[in-house]
């Protein structure tokens, strides 16, 4: 009789675990989509913060144009790459299957702005006071880069070009990510 209860109790327990296992991946798949959406959001106002101080250096505050460039750098690299790991994304993405394909190109891509933006970090941490004028790029100075150019080639070459240079790179792999792997 006693073991009978028990057995009834272990079969109850385990409806109630297969219920919870079918509702959780689906719901956790949304989460990941509304977290990876927001934190691209995050990162397009802390580019647009970057951009602005770059077209009027008078407006330049290195804690703000700290602040921006850390808020990138802690949503790109590994955290990014992370959120872009599940199959089922749902209806609510833009995001291209062919992710999971070539997961190499879009990892390395996501540490690239990682590298960018630590490299902005850096020039900002450099700078406290007045813009330089060797964070802005010299007139006519060739923006490099394009579709395979955005890729950091090390990182020496990333800390003596100035920083906006690093931050048009960082803006050419935000715009190249999206066209291999997001939906228009
Ligand atoms: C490694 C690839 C990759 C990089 C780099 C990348 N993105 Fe994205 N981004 C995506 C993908 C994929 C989506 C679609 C995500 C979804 O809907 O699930 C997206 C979506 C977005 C969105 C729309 C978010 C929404 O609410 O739907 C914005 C805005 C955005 N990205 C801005 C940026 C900015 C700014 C940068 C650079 C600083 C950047 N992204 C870099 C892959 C990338």
């Amino acid at each position: 009789m006693r073991q009978t209860t028990c057995t009834n109790n272990v079969g109850l327990l385990s409806i109630m675990a297969a219920l919870l296992m079918t509702a959780v991946p689906s719901s956790a798949a949304e989460d990941v989509v509304v977290l990876r959406q927001a934190d691209m959001k995050a990162m397009a106002a802390a580019a647009k913060s970057i951009s602005g101080m770059f077209k009027d250096p008078a407006s330049y505050k290195a804690v703000e144009f700290r602040w921006a460039a850390d808020t990138i750098r802690d949503k790109s690299g590994v955290v990014l790459a992370g959120h872009f790991s599940i199959e089922a994304a749902g209806p609510q993405s833009k995001a291209k299957p062919n992710i999971l394909e070539e997961r190499d190109r879009f990892d390395r891509m996501a540490n690239d702005l990682r590298d960018y933006a630590v490299a902005l970090d850096a020039a900002a941490e450099k700078n406290p006071g007045p813009m330089p004028a060797s964070m802005r790029m010299k007139p006519g100075e060739p923006m490099g880069g394009g579709p395979l150019g955005t890729h950091v080639r090390n990182e020496q070459e990333l800390s003596e070009m100035p920083a906006e240079h690093a931050f048009h790179l960082m803006l050419q792999t935000c715009a190249t990510c999206h066209a291999r792997f997001r939906m228009e």
